[in-house]
């Protein structure tokens, strides 16, 4: 079959089209033929070896993908013919073929096209805990998101409202991203340079309930000026960069939290809450109520490309790659 595979630890660039063997069917596993793959900035950190997990060389990148089954173990689920999104957690799922674990496969509705099914679980499942499990996002609560037209960023923004969210407010780097931004239906947006005067004019002094903080680096105490009391800072990723440090009086003088979120850690340690998460959120994707994403789609051969645009932050919302 035909995969993407990295041999060297060069960056994205070192990502190439080859022939290698499908996954053999077992008991165990749901085959699934591939149609697009999802690309998540891990991806470029993994392709430098700068990822907390480390596949064995030469591998293949990208966690989720969408597809039809080929095959499922008796009693599954799914079934042959049936249109799928799932997880590999946390590579080789730029591939025609995969072979995944049962839990980790779920009913794609027929509205959403593969494109979009690919772009969904990553991102959103872990928006979803982050939001609902480790924020506690009440209705009518402000959310700030940073790095708001990127994968984590557009999926805060498409999902906040359908979990409460009164408003939303999106922090981007350029005018070009704040169109990102709007059309993932943010509220607000703001640049990230001088985004904490910004915030405190727009929400009259007050600030936000929750900041969704991808990007961490030096605007992390800027986040928590910006928390109204009783606000949580949920630190999702350092794209960044700088992994930042936080006095704790700051947390103890205004009331506010600094939440660490690790959604595959999560669920690692809680066996069947991806499940519990897609019964969630598939109604939600089926009804329209949360838009599926609608991802910048690179065929297989620029496979290089797709992941290299998270890297230099040339990336528009979401990223995928078409596989077939
Ligand atoms: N905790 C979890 O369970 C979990 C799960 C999934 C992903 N993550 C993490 O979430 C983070 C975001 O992932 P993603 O797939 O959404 O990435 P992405 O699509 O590339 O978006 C990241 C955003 O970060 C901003 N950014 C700021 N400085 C940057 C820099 N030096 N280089 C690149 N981007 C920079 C960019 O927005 P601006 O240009 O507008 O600043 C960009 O849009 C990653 O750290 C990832 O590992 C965590």
């Amino acid at each position: 079959m035909r995969a993407i595979q990295i041999a060297e630890l060069d960056g994205p660039r070192a990502a190439k089209l080859v022939e290698i063997d499908e996954p053999a069917a077992d008991e165990n596993s749901v085959l699934v033929e591939v149609h697009a793959a999802g690309v998540a900035f891990p991806d470029a950190l993994q392709s430098r070896g700068l990822y907390q997990y480390k596949p064995e060389m030469p591998y293949t990148p990208s966690a989720e993908v969408a597809g039809v089954v080929r095959s499922a173990p008796d009693g599954a689920h799914v079934r042959p013919g049936d249109r799928v999104a799932g997880l590999t957690m946390l590579c080789g799922a730029m591939a025609e073929v995969v072979a995944l674990q049962p839990e980790r496969v779920f009913p794609l509705p027929d509205s959403v096209s593969f494109e979009a099914g690919a772009g969904i679980l990553f991102n959103d499942l872990t928006v979803q805990f982050a939001l609902r499990e480790r924020g506690r996002l009440a209705q009518g609560e402000t959310v700030l998101v940073h790095g708001a037209a990127g994968g984590i960023g557009t999926s805060t923004l498409r999902l906040a409202p359908a979990f409460g969210a009164g408003r939303t407010i999106a922090v981007v780097s350029t005018e070009d991203k704040a169109d990102v931004a709007r059309a993932a239906g943010a509220t607000d947006v703001v640049l990230a340079d001088g985004f904490k005067d910004a915030v405190k004019e727009l929400t009259g002094g007050r600030g936000v309930d929750i900041v969704v903080d991808p990007v961490g680096g030096d605007r992390f105490t800027d986040s928590l000026r910006s928390l109204a009391p009783g606000g949580r800072l949920l630190v999702v990723g350092f794209t960044g960069g700088d992994i930042p440090t936080v006095k704790v009086n700051r947390l103890l003088l205004n009331n506010v939290d600094a939440v660490g979120v690790g959604w595959g850690a999560w669920t690692m340690t809680h066996p069947g809450y991806l499940q519990q998460q897609w019964a969630e959120l598939e109604p939600l994707l089926a009804a329209g109520t949360v838009a599926a994403p609608e991802p910048v789609v690179y065929p297989l051969e620029r496979a290089a490309e797709a992941i290299a645009s998270l890297e230099d932050r040339s990336a528009r919302g979401k990223v995928v790659v078409a596989i077939r």
